[in-house]
């Protein structure tokens, strides 16, 4: 069974840091890596292993970036980003335009993806999706807990960071190029539920897929992914208009079926970070204090949909006539 994990708090800053690009490294074939810093050279908010960033690009695009350097390291950041071809242009942007010394905005960190505590962790990447494990690897290596990585990508030379990997950590780390070696034996790995292992994936759509259904006979959230399922589709719970009251600000808007909460409250005045747009990514959460709102991402666990004290306004609605936000 997949967890979609925890949010945290909801009390998330809207406003950006002002940090710049200290270096940018190609990794892999497709894959730089960022190094950012603050210009002052002052530290930078906290994270844990899991989170992410979201990047406000100097042409004014917002994408998220999970972090994959040292948590240790409280003066920079480091991301590593693929040139998406089918993309909207912010890795394009990345890998063509941005240069170190360049100015960035930088959102967050948040973690929808956490560490939790485990006997042992079991990896499993698919190409960039090495990201947010390089972390929790690190944690677990720093922890004495007992681990393995399965890393697969198109070849060797598109696997970013795997020269760094094996140097470090050995016969834990199982490279699984496809041309050399075909898809990852997730039967061998997962076909027996090891009592006390997480498993964590992060990778593409058809590899989280086949984790999911290769632990389905595993223990109640064994299993924690990154949300990467498209958000949901059907209609919305009402078509009429409802009224979303923004408490901080005292504005309160009418949101009709033309336009999503996220670009109306914008309108209206309010800062709101977002950047997939479909319900997908979590960057956009704000905090609910009044009112239903009618769930329509692919980021929310079951049981933080029904707590109702949050919502990602790009996709989601409202269920009653008026929502509060603590915006
Ligand atoms: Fe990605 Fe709203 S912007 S979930």
């Amino acid at each position: 069974m997949v967890v979609h994990n925890l949010l945290p708090a909801l009390s998330r800053p809207t406003s950006t840091l002002s940090l710049r690009v200290r270096a940018k490294d190609v990794v892999a074939d497709g894959v730089v890596s960022l190094v950012l810093d603050h210009p002052d050279g002052a530290r930078l908010p906290d994270w844990t292993p899991g989170a992410h960033i979201d990047l406000v690009l100097p042409n004014g695009t917002t994408r998220q970036y999970s972090l994959c350097g040292d948590r240790w390291d409280p003066y920079s950041y480091r991301i590593a980003v693929l040139r998406e071809r089918a993309g909207r242009g912010g890795s394009a942007y990345v890998h063509d335009r941005l240069k170190p010394g360049d100015p960035v905005g930088v959102g967050g960190p948040h973690n929808h993806f956490p560490l939790v505590p485990a006997d042992r962790y079991l990896f499993i990447a698919g190409g960039i999706g090495i990201t947010p494990l390089l972390p929790m690897i690190h944690q677990a290596e720093l922890m004495g807990i007992e681990w393995h990585l399965l890393y697969g990508g198109r070849t060797r030379e598109s696997m970013a960071f795997r020269e760094e990997l094996a140097q470090a950590h050995d016969d834990r780390v199982h490279l699984g190029p496809q041309d050399e070696c075909g898809l990852l034996d997730l039967a061998a790995w997962l076909c027996e539920p090891l009592p006390g292992t997480k498993v964590y994936c992060c990778g593409p759509a058809p590899l989280l897929a086949a984790v999911e259904e290769a632990c389905a006979h595993w223990p109640e959230h064994s299993l924690r992914t990154e949300p990467f399922t498209a958000a949901d589709r059907s209609e919305p719970v009402r078509r009429t208009p409802f009224k979303v009251e923004l408490r901080r600000t005292g504005r309160t808007v009418t949101v009709t079926s033309e336009v999503s909460v996220l670009h109306a409250v914008r309108r209206a005045g309010a800062e709101v970070l977002s950047s997939c747009e479909q319900g997908t990514c979590g960057t956009c959460l704000v905090p609910v204090l009044e009112g239903t709102p009618d769930h329509r991402d692919a980021v929310l666990a079951g049981h933080e949909r029904a707590a109702g004290d949050c919502m990602l306004p790009c996709v989601s609605r409202s269920h009653s006539d008026r929502l509060v936000l603590d915006l």
